[in-house]
């Protein structure tokens, strides 16, 4: 079943260009989005996003492209803290669940608190048939095919992908988005898998780099904008699969505290396109080193010319679109973690301490 890899995790991030694909073909039909017709956005006044680990980190990223592109206020929320909190929801609202398995105890009873609170409860979710997806008043599978990795890969970028054609969906209803400018969007999604497969190809040298990242006690992952949410993702990914500790934070947030940590033994990974943020960024980088912490750029090869050259190390990633960049990133980020967990030994499919599902609170 591991159809020739050595591990579900490594097929599961090899199958990520295909099950994007599918999900594309699901929700766009002849260049047009195709979701479900309740699926209108028009009188919604604000979306309150809730998940858990993995899943919130691709709704903190679709926060980005709500607000961004379609305009609409994103509130949101860990599953485990939101129905404790008591948050005021409102009747024209919308609240959104997202988890892969469909089964997580804590964002189960987060929907359940939002019935009849909210105008609609929208499931994206990769198991059709789950108790979050039933209860819901709308499920929409995110087509990833069965993840069995406890990290989990595919589905992130496969929630990514739902969400962002939600999102441009939202703007299409809202009157946000020219024909013109959907057109493009579009095309930029469907250029993912495409890139996907070029990121795939740097596994070797991704594989070399790991070698070295197995020897650090901690990691930083940054980003700006949408590439912050996935800096948290890598430092989980990391976190779980091969025991090293490593946080995520927003690069603006470093000087704010977590530049105290950085000595010549503490990798500084940096997701960073050659985007219009990218300059602030690479100052953030420079303080880094300034410290003599050890810097891994992965960026574009614009990036990589105009930033590249006193860093520790380099990732040259394809040249992707700036809204959608999180969805090719999360490669190198996944395949970071996956070959530490190698040169470390450790147990990647099954992580000590961890479930697949989160059955209980
Ligand atoms: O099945 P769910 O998407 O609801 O699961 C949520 C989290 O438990 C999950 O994403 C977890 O953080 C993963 N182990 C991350 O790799």
């Amino acid at each position: 079943e591991k159809a020739g890899y050595k591990h579900f995790m490594a097929k599961e991030i090899a199958e990520q260009p295909v099950v994007i694909a599918d999900a594309l073909k699901r929700y766009v039909q002849n260049g047009a989005l195709h979701l479900p017709a309740e699926v209108d956005f028009t009188a919604v006044d604000r979306l309150t996003m809730v998940a858990c680990g993995t899943a919130s980190y691709a709704c903190h990223v679709a926060k980005y492209w709500f607000e961004q592109i379609a305009g609409l206020p994103v509130e949101i929320d860990i599953a485990s803290e939101f129905r404790y909190r008591e948050p005021p929801l409102s009747p024209k609202q919308w609240a959104l669940f997202v988890s892969q398995s469909g089964e997580t105890a804590d964002t189960l009873a987060a929907l359940r608190y939002t019935r009849d609170k909210v105008a609609k409860i929208v499931a994206v979710v990769n198991v059709p048939t789950s108790s979050i997806a039933r209860e819901a008043d709308l499920a929409l599978p995110i087509m990833a095919g069965i993840e069995v990795g406890v990290a989990s890969t595919k589905a992130f970028s496969c929630q990514l992908t739902t969400l962002a054609l939600l999102a441009l969906k939202a703007a299409q209803d809202r009157g946000r988005l020219t024909p013109e400018s959907l057109a493009q969007h579009l095309s930029d999604l469907a250029a993912i898998p495409g890139l996907m497969n070029h990121a795939l190809a740097l596994s070797t040298p991704i594989a070399a780099i790991a070698e070295e990242l197995a020897e650090a006690q901690d990691v930083l992952f940054l980003g700006r904008g949408a590439m912050f949410p996935l800096a948290l993702e890598g430092a989980l990914k990391l976190k779980e699969i091969s025991y090293i500790h490593a946080e995520g934070y927003a690069s603006g947030e470093l000087k704010h505290g977590p530049i105290a940590l950085i000595d010549n033994r503490v990798p500084v990974i940096v997701l960073a396109p050659r985007d219009p943020l990218f300059e602030k960024t690479v100052s953030n980088m420079q303080e880094v080193m300034a410290r003599h912490g050890k810097v891994l750029l992965i960026s574009d090869a614009q990036g990589v010319a105009e930033a590249g050259s006193d860093c520790w190390k380099t990732i040259t990633m394809p040249q992707v679109s700036d809204a959608f960049a999180p969805i090719l990133y999360a490669i190198p980020a996944q395949l970071l973690a996956y070959h530490t967990a190698i040169a470390k030994g450790t147990d990647v499919d099954q992580p000590r301490n961890l479930a697949k599902s989160v059955t209980v609170e």
